[in-house]
């Protein structure tokens, strides 16, 4: 892969990319910085069941970011605590070259609702950077249980609002 900035892409979720996601969140290091992934992030079988209640739900969109054509990660539109939120995904590959920020610009600019939620465990500070980055602001403070440390911990709730961009 070349150094610098990358534009990514977007495109729907093809069944090759499982493979790839499933080995992006079974790093133990981004399994960490997320916090609230599953308990055992290298179950195969846990994560297989998951994605395909993901892709079966019409409620989600989920898409496949592209960077110089490889799968860097996901990127997901879902309602959490009953409104629209965002998350994303990046293999560790793809840190820190802004495909994150990137990624999220492209992916709102698509998504009509406004407001638009994420949730973020506090010390994820490059999840908070990628979100501010896009206009989100913080709203509040939550504790949601996180599987793999099996307790609580604290979250941050953002929020970008807005009209909606395909408006006027
Ligand atoms: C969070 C994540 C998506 C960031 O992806 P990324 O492509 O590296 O993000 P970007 O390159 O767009 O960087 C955004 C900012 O975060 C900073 N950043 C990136 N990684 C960082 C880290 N480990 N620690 C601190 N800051 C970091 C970048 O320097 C950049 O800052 P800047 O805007 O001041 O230049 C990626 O690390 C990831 O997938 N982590 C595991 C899953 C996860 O935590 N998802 C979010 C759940 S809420």
């Amino acid at each position: 892969m070349t150094s610098g900035p990358i534009v990514p892409t977007l495109r729907p979720v093809v069944d090759t990319d499982l493979a790839v996601f499933f080995t992006q969140q079974a790093d133990p290091v981004a399994a960490d910085m997320a916090v609230f992934g599953p308990a055992w992030p290298d179950d195969e079988a846990v994560f297989r069941d998951k994605w395909a209640r993901i892709r079966a739900n019409p409620d989600l969109l989920t898409l496949t970011i592209l960077a110089d054509g490889e799968v860097a990660g996901y990127i997901a539109h879902f309602p959490q605590e009953g409104v629209p939120s965002i998350s994303y995904w990046l293999g560790r590959a793809f840190w820190r070259r802004g495909i994150a920020s990137a990624a999220v610009a492209r992916f709102i600019a698509g998504i009509p609702t406004r407001p638009l939620y994420a949730r973020v465990a506090v010390g994820n500070a490059a999840s908070v950077r990628v979100l501010t980055r896009n206009g989100f602001h913080v709203v509040g403070r939550d504790q949601a249980h996180a599987p793999r440390l099996g307790r609580m911990v604290a979250e941050e709730i953002y929020r970008l609002d807005g009209t909606d961009p395909s408006a006027g």
